[in-house]
């Protein structure tokens, strides 16, 4: 976990996303955003109604649009969703007091008063901009928010894969098996949630459908809010989002997160509880064939599966879309062979290539 607070030394309780490729993130709805919109007509709780009686469209990477049309819980910003634009993002970390614990939206005026560039504030958002303190911080999220749009260093696209699609690279037999594998959805099924082709509008993929999903990812002893047995990061229904508490059908999913630069990252999941691809990879093919292998025991030994989530919600826990369809006594969904294949594809995912090595 990240350090944060006053004295950077405290332990957050999810993993840090990433801030690049959020862009294009939409607002967070269940089902899909036809409002194009933030602006909720319909509230939350009764999209949730009108979902329940819905069946959800098996995931499968033979065609992934077809689950866009599903009436989950998608878009939003931070692993629950609960932020739905990036100038709402931004407030999180900055008042958290387990991160930049900003204190008071007035020592933020303050500071912005004070800064270098307070002119530039008074130029662009008009001389009034400091009489107001809120007006004045929302043009500061917004500010923030619009570079994090314009500023490609937030969505460069320059990884190898991008100039794969553009023809300009050519991949090496490991990673075309990988990205094979990856599409395949007797395989890895992988972009049945993780898209990997443009959008119908040309853009590039960013890896996530802005889906939810439950994948039972074991719990993070290292994340002091777990020693206490009865806390439970349950994700879209709490405890950091308050609105769909109730919800019970959608407690322990996650945002599905853009797979670009992933190679880079130290920690996986939302709780950060592996620390390699390989092990993410290990989990995803063999977690309900060998769950011995990533979920402790009870004092009986038996396995306690998906152990993150209390007994009563386990039942919301994907065992449908493939790679997560296999029983114990089926052979895994990739052999050891092909999870290096996958992940030589998903090196491939990193931005900043520049050509073959010589
Ligand atoms: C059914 C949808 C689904 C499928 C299929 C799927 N994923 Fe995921 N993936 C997710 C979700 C949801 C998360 C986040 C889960 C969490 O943190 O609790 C995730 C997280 C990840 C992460 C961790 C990323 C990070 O930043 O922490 C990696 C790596 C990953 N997936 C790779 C893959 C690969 C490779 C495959 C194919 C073998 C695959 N996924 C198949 C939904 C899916």
């Amino acid at each position: 976990m990240v350090l944060g607070g006053p004295r950077l030394r405290t332990p957050g309780v999810r993993a840090v996303p990433s801030l690049r490729y959020l862009y294009r993130q939409p607002a967070f709805s269940i089902g899909p955003d036809s409002q194009g919109d933030n602006d909720q007509v319909v509230s939350l709780a009764q999209q949730a109604l009108q979902a329940a009686g819905h069946t959800r469209i098996r995931k499968t990477a033979a065609s992934p649009q077809a689950a866009a049309a599903n009436l989950v819980p998608q878009g939003g910003l931070f692993w629950d969703g609960r932020a739905d634009t990036l100038e709402q993002q931004i407030n999180g970390p900055l008042y958290n007091p387990l991160e930049m614990d900003a204190g008071r939206p007035a020592r933020v005026l303050g500071k912005l008063e004070t800064a270098p560039y307070a002119q530039d504030f008074v130029r662009l958002f008009g001389p009034g901009v400091f009489e107001n303190p809120h007006l004045a911080i929302d043009e500061a999220m917004f500010a923030i928010a619009r570079y994090q749009i314009e500023n490609p260093d937030f969505h460069p696209f320059t990884s190898k894969f991008d100039a794969w699609l553009a023809g300009k690279a050519r991949f090496t037999p490991a990673e075309l098996r990988g990205y094979r594998l990856f599409n395949d959805p007797a395989k890895g099924n992988c972009s049945a949630c993780h898209l990997d082709h443009p959008t119908p509008d040309g853009l590039p993929p960013l890896f996530t459908d802005f889906q939810y999903e439950a994948l039972g990812v074991p719990r993070n002893p290292v994340i002091p809010a777990n020693r206490n047995p009865r806390y439970y990061d349950l994700g879209v229904c709490g405890p950091y989002r308050a609105d769909l508490r109730r919800q019970t059908q959608y407690c322990g999913m996650f945002l599905t997160p853009s797979l670009r630069n992933v190679a880079t990252r130290q920690v996986f999941f939302h709780n950060g509880v592996f620390h390699s691809l390989e092990r993410v990879l290990d989990f995803y093919v063999d977690r309900d064939l060998h769950p011995g292998r990533f979920y402790p025991r009870d004092a009986a030994g038996r396995v306690i599966e998906y152990d993150d989530l209390p007994a009563r919600y386990r039942g919301n826990v994907d065992r449908v879309d493939a790679p997560f369809n296999r029983h114990p006594g089926d052979r895994p969904a990739l052999s050891p062979a092909e999870i290096r294949d996958v992940i030589a594809f998903l090196d491939t995912l990193t931005d900043g290539y520049t050509g073959p090595r010589h």
